[in-house]
């Protein structure tokens, strides 16, 4: 499902506000994620994964700094993460599944922290634009 010029629109308006906590945001989205999908914490053997950790403060910022990125490049999302997408296909090799659930926990945490902005077309517009993340970054596994 490509995403339109309404949804491209919606999205670089409410992710000019999200780029400025990406570290804040992109840790409790992880916490989310391990705490409701243990299994997901077998790909980070070495991080401290308590609540604010350094580690996951750190790791949740790349995740939403790339995520910055992708917003920035709608119209070639697999390309600006094209190195991503080698590192978690050929590197990590990341379950794809896994991708679905870190996006609905960035979702619920984009939607908690901007509920003014989170209406039923932007939270369609970021349903879609997560999805086709997680396409670019699988894409490389076949
Ligand atoms: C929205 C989807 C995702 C984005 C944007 C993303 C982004 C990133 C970024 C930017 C890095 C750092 C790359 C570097 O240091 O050069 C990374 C590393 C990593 N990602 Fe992802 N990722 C995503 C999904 C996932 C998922 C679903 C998992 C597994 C559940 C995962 C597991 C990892 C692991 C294990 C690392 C290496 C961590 C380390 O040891 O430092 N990623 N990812």
């Amino acid at each position: 499902m490509a995403l339109d010029a309404d949804n491209k629109g919606l999205i670089q308006a409410i992710w000019t506000p999200i780029a400025a906590h990406a570290d804040q945001y992109g840790a409790e989205a992880l916490y989310r994620m391990f705490l409701s999908s243990p299994q997901t914490k077998t790909y980070f053997p070495n991080f401290d994964l308590h609540k604010d950790s350094p580690d996951i403060r750190a790791h949740g910022k790349k995740v939403f700094d790339a995520l910055t990125k992708a917003a920035q490049h709608l119209d070639n999302i697999e390309g600006a993460l094209s190195n991503l997408s080698d590192l978690h296909a050929f590197d990590l090799r990341v379950d794809p599944g896994n991708f679905t659930i870190l996006a609905h926990h960035i979702l619920v945490t984009i939607a908690i922290h901007h509920p003014d902005k989170f209406d039923s077309l932007t939270h369609q517009a970021l349903d879609k634009f997560l999805a086709a993340v997680g396409c670019a970054l699988t894409s490389k596994y076949r």
